[in-house]
């Protein structure tokens, strides 16, 4: 028999109907009437499927009264109204089959509270618990929401490439990517021979997938990228990750505020998305995760966000009251504690912080007519500080040049990325929004470990 997942039994109309299901029980409970109660949970939704398993069983004693917490099984039987609290439907099992066991003695996930530290180092049988299967489950509805949402304004999806010889940011903090035997390098002149390896130069994991999503958008008009991104930054904090999703929408015609407005929209869009189709998991995380964060989705949905210029914000931090760890004064990037300032404590919603200092953002930004500030564009909320970071692109093929050469770039590295700027040049923009740190404002999830499958953290790829 076809199996049934737990979602759709849930939301069953067909009462009586006889069906089959297959999952991971969760508890047993045996009554002294002669039958079993077993939970079953198979990913699908957060609440599990009652059994109630009768001792006339053939296996009854055998099987079921040997059933524990992990052990996967299949259950054939016909579906009723609930007599008990907490579900409506339940299972009178006719059926049932061990298909794994799971032996209690080690079975490292038993039913009780375990720290999510410790679920760290169990990355292969934590989505089995509930706090990271509602997790994967919205981070699944909201990738769909995502799409949904570029798709419905007519974005193009570009795939743009993981491996490439520039450095986005100009940051370099990039993994290498080599074929070259490290215990023996190719030298030419002391300096390690390049042409010798795999793509004939050095190449690098892509920090973003901005500059070949504009080439696209300097074609195709609206475009977006959503894949892996990498940095290797020493970064060990609740929100860096050395591997992390990004959506990246790029639009030719567009300025600053073309861009700030597709910011605003596409956040709302996410988080009414997610109130709206992932009720049971929000209220899971409302409950167990942070009691406020259904109304702080709800509160972002409904109101404005509030837009200041960087200057602006260092005047309100640099007369705070409060007394901050690192000092701020113009010219100084943004550390969290500011952040979370401005939106928890000032604004007490998102915040869109605008035209930065040059010296402090990398080359394509648009320079501003004082020469000193570039039309930048960082997203704020409160709790994780900066989840989006994008500007106007500077389309000006002499002032990007100087941009480049100025951050100590190789403008031979970016001869297509300038070539956009000799022929057809136009005013552009777009934004990079980390998916993970998103997953995190949605779910209150306080640690970005815990929003992706598997991080990788400076001295952490394990599975
Ligand atoms: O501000 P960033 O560095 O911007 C860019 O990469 C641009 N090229 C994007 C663009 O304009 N197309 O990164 C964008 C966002 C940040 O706001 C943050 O949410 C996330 O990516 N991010 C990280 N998330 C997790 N771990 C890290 N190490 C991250 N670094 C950035
Ligand atoms: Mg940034």
């Amino acid at each position: 028999m076809k199996r049934t997942r737990i979602a759709e039994v849930l939301t069953s109309e067909n009462l009586k109907a006889k069906i089959s299901v297959m999952g991971w029980v969760r508890t047993r409970r045996d009554s002294k009437g002669g039958f079993s109660f077993i939970e079953i949970n198979d990913g699908s939704v957060l609440s599990n499927l009652q059994l109630i398993a009768d001792n006339s069983l053939p296996n009854y004693r055998d099987e079921v009264l040997e059933l524990q917490t992990g052990c996967s099984i299949r259950a054939t039987g016909t579906l009723s109204a609930s007599q008990g609290k907490g579900q409506n439907v339940e299972l009178k099992v006719e059926e049932i089959q061990v298909l794994g066991w799971a032996d209690p003695s080690v079975y490292p996930l038993q039913k009780k509270r375990h720290s999510f530290e410790f679920l760290r180092t169990i990355a292969h049988l934590r989505p089995r618990t509930n706090t990271f299967g509602a997790v994967a489950r919205v981070r699944n509805a909201m990738s769909l929401a995502i799409h949904t949402f570029f798709q419905e304004r007519g974005f193009l999806y570009i795939h743009t490439p993981i491996i490439t010889g520039s450095d986005c940011e100009g940051a370099g903090e990039m993994f290498q990517v080599t074929t070259l035997d490290l215990d023996d390098v190719p030298k030419k002149d002391g300096q390690v021979d390049f042409e010798k390896d795999f793509f004939g130069r050095p190449t690098n994991l892509t920090v973003s997938g901005q500059l070949t999503a504009e080439i696209y958008a300097l074609s195709m008009g609206d475009v977006y990228t959503f894949g892996p991104t990498f940095r290797a930054e020493d970064s060990n904090t609740s929100r860096h990750l050395a591997e992390f999703w990004m959506i990246e929408p790029e639009m030719a015609f567009c300025d600053l505020e073309g861009n700030i407005a597709l910011a605003v929209e596409s956040l709302k869009y996410i988080f009414a998305y997610v109130l709206k189709n992932c009720e049971e998991d929000m209220k899971f995380f409302n409950r167990f995760i942070d009691p406020s964060i259904i109304e702080t989705l709800e509160g972002v949905v409904s109101e404005d966000f509030e837009c200041l210029t960087y200057t602006e914000g260092i005047k309100i931090l640099s007369q705070a009251k409060k007394k901050f760890e690192f000092p701020v004064e113009w010219g100084t990037d943004l550390q969290s504690e500011h952040e979370r300032y401005l939106c928890e404590e000032v604004f007490k919603r998102p915040v869109v912080l605008t035209d930065y200092p040059k010296k402090i953002k990398p080359f394509y930004m648009k320079v501003n007519k004082d020469g000193k500030t570039v039309r930048a564009m960082d997203v704020l909320v409160p709790k994780t500080g900066e989840i989006i970071g994008g500007s106007q692109r500077e389309d000006d093929h002499d002032t990007l040049l100087e941009s480049i050469k100025g951050m100590g770039l190789n403008p031979d590295d970016y001869w297509w990325y300038l070539e956009l700027r000799k022929f057809g040049s136009a005013p552009h923009a777009g934004f990079g929004l980390g998916f993970e740190r998103l997953i995190q404002f949605v779910t209150g999830m306080s640690n970005i470990r815990d929003v992706i499958p598997f991080p990788r953290t400076p001295g952490s790829v394990s599975f």
